[in-house]
């Protein structure tokens, strides 16, 4: 039997183990894929047991999927350029990171039938999950980047990598098309973004990475000003499912119930 795990630090609110091994019966393929809470220390430990054949494949979720990058042999071309790696394999002898987290953004938008050309986005965080969020953006023609971080520093750091990106400082509110909340606000009920949003904003698009709760606080703001909302839930399961395709070399199907559930 095949093992797989998705690694991270929370990890209880994973649903990636639900989600494959849900695929793996519709599949059937006898495998098995877990979820393991690590410390930075055990890192090393993890990757030996893909080098070694007693793992298959991981998953890695915050606050690893940069410092993951230390331990493998190779990045694909789009996990080097994010330096965020959320998927892992093994090639011959060697350890590869590649990302499906911009690839599973993209499909998102397309999903929500949603063009960026043209348009300014405002994305809110600079964590994890931003690089791969700026990268599908820049792909898909986007008009303007703006971005705060209540770090400024890791919004600067962002800057060096992308020149035109505009940071503001956090809490200062901007026009924008779409905003995209990528900090971790509102995974609590009581997590409020402090951004006053003009009164008048209409048929802007509200993106929360969040999804559980489904609607975030910040979501049910844009919500009743009379704005398109969209949680992370199809970019969470298009990452998973551009993931399985790496590992089983088969796109498992993405059927109702798993968008209702
Ligand atoms: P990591 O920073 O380890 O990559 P992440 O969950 O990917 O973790 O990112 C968390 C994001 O949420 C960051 O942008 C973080 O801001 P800081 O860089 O200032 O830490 C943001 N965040 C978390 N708690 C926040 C809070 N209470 N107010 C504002 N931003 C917050």
């Amino acid at each position: 039997m095949k093992k797989y795990l998705v690694i991270g630090n929370p990890i209880e609110h994973s649903l990636s183990p639900k989600l494959h091994n849900h695929w793996f019966k519709k599949s059937n393929i006898d495998a098995s894929y877990e979820k393991k809470k690590l410390n930075e220390d055990n890192i090393k430990e993890v990757i030996s047991e893909i080098k070694n054949g007693k793992i298959d494949g991981i998953n890695v979720t915050v606050p690893f999927k940069n410092s993951v990058i230390y331990f493998l042999d190779e990045l694909t071309p789009v996990a080097n350029i994010t330096k965020s790696v959320n998927t892992i394999f093994k090639k011959g002898s060697k350890i590869i990171g590649d990302n499906t987290d911009v690839e599973g953004f993209r499909k998102s938008l397309k999903y929500f039938n949603y063009d960026v050309r043209n348009k300014t986005v405002f994305i809110l965080g600079a964590g994890g999950v931003v690089p791969s969020i700026i990268l599908a953006l820049k792909e898909l023609s986007v008009s303007k980047i703006l971005l705060s971080n209540r770090t400024e520093k890791k919004a600067t750091d962002l800057k060096k990598i992308h020149s035109d990106l505009e940071i503001l400082p956090w809490g200062q509110n901007t026009d924008f098309d779409m905003i995209i909340n990528a900090t971790s606000l509102g995974l609590k009920s009581s997590d409020e973004i402090e951004l006053d949003f003009p009164k008048t904003i209409r048929n802007k698009f509200f993106y929360d990475v969040i999804y559980n709760p489904a609607k975030t606080n910040f979501l049910l703001k844009g919500e009743k000003l009379g704005n398109k909302i969209a949680n992370g839930k199809m970019m969470f399961i298009y990452q998973a499912q551009l993931a399985f395709k790496i590992w089983h070399n088969v796109l498992p199907k993405i059927d109702n119930n798993l968008l209702d559930e």
